[in-house]
């Protein structure tokens, strides 16, 4: 597919210092944007990344019809960058519309977006391992009118942005802590997709669980307050005894990429994998008796996540010796192996680009 480019005049890049990135700051050279309007979707084009301008009265900013996805994109070699499971995150991105009352994307219109800015931004893909071009698509409602109902017209864009390595300095295991007064999601909500909205109303949970000297938020389910649903922005699997236990997906929690490909590689390892529900009292109970032998988080920004202590209702439980465990340590090498093209890749989950314009690649290695 041809896609209507206009490039940049002079590239960004020589200002961008990729030995200390800060997550979400900085953005490649281009974005790929295209408008729905009058109940179809107009020509969908690459353009320089930059400000867009709106009146107030700007639909989203006042009812939050916005959906987006977090991918990632990895340097393999000069040849090639892996995209990680590019038509999971485009389905899960129209699921997302579809609750939101959104209009939907085609693949093809996707993927060629995804491609034709990996072919003209190849140098902001950074090349060290760990390092990844972040891949944020975004929809709004862009109508300028505040009535609060659906709107009549939409943007999508798709912007990208190298980011650092998660674990520059050995992996860093977070504590978790579940809230008093506050839930995140309720089966027939939104928690499913991924809406801004969901994250907006965790903040101040957040903010309450870092007071409290805790990293994240170990989200309960929001009726009975005892199952077990998800961390900010991360699914969480525990092992308990030999058995990999995550909760199931229940309506309320997001259906993670990367909780997917752990469960995976689990049943490919032929490792016991349940997805069930499971409360906060079998967690403590098993971490009590011994047998909760790692606790960890899964999602596209982190990979996995160990967790080294959980705090419910005064009381707390320290997971293993703080440290990373044996299972997690193999699920962030097989999927992050994977990811980088070093390992084979038995499920078909990554889309190599191949990239024509080889004379941009100049960073060093
Ligand atoms: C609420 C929430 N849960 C879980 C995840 C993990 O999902 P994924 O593995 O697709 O990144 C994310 C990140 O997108 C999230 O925002």
């Amino acid at each position: 597919m041809d896609l209507k480019t206009t490039p940049v005049e002079k590239s960004r890049i020589s200002e961008v210092d990729f030995e200390s990135l800060d997550f979400g700051r900085i953005f490649s050279d281009h974005m790929f944007e295209m408008v729905w309007d009058k109940g179809s979707w107009g020509e969908p084009q690459i353009k320089p990344y930059g400000p867009i301008s709106f009146a107030p009265a700007l639909n989203v900013l006042h009812y939050g019809q916005a959906v987006f996805e977090g991918m990632k994109a990895y340097y393999v070699n000069k040849e090639t960058i892996n995209l990680f499971r590019p038509e999971d995150h485009h389905k899960r991105l129209n699921q997302s519309c579809w609750r939101m009352c959104m209009p939907e994307t085609d693949y093809e219109i996707f993927i060629a977006g995804l491609e034709k800015l990996l072919q003209l931004d190849t140098e902001w893909v950074p090349r060290k391992k760990g390092r990844a071009l972040y891949v944020r698509p975004l929809m709004f409602a862009s109508e300028e009118y505040i009535a609060a109902r659906e709107s009549g017209r939409y943007h999508f864009y798709i912007m990208t942005c190298p980011v650092a390595a998660y674990y520059n300095e050995g992996f860093n295991p977070v504590t978790l802590t579940t809230p008093d007064k506050f839930v995140r999601a309720v089966k027939g909500g939104t928690g499913e997709v991924k809406t801004a909205g969901n994250y907006a109303a965790s903040f101040r949970p957040a903010r309450e669980a870092r007071e409290k000297g805790f990293t994240q938020v170990l989200w309960l389910d929001a009726i009975e307050n005892r199952y077990v649903e998800e961390v900010g922005t991360m699914n969480i699997f525990f092992l308990i005894g030999d058995t990999l236990v995550t909760p199931q997906l229940s309506g309320s929690v997001l259906n993670g990429i990367t909780r997917r490909s752990v469960i995976e590689i689990a049943k490919k390892e032929n490792l016991a994998v349940e997805s069930r529900r499971i409360t906060i009292d079998e967690v403590l109970e098993a971490g009590k008796k011994g047998q909760l032998r790692e606790v960890f988080g899964s999602g596209t920004a982190a990979v996995i996540s160990p967790v080294r202590l959980i705090h419910h209702a005064g009381q707390k439980i320290d997971i293993g010796d703080g440290n990373i465990g044996p299972l997690a340590k193999k699920m962030f090498d097989t999927i992050t192996g994977i990811q980088y093209g070093e390992l084979d890749d038995p499920f078909n989950w990554t889309r190599p680009v191949k990239i024509t314009n080889k004379s941009k690649i100049s960073q060093t290695e």
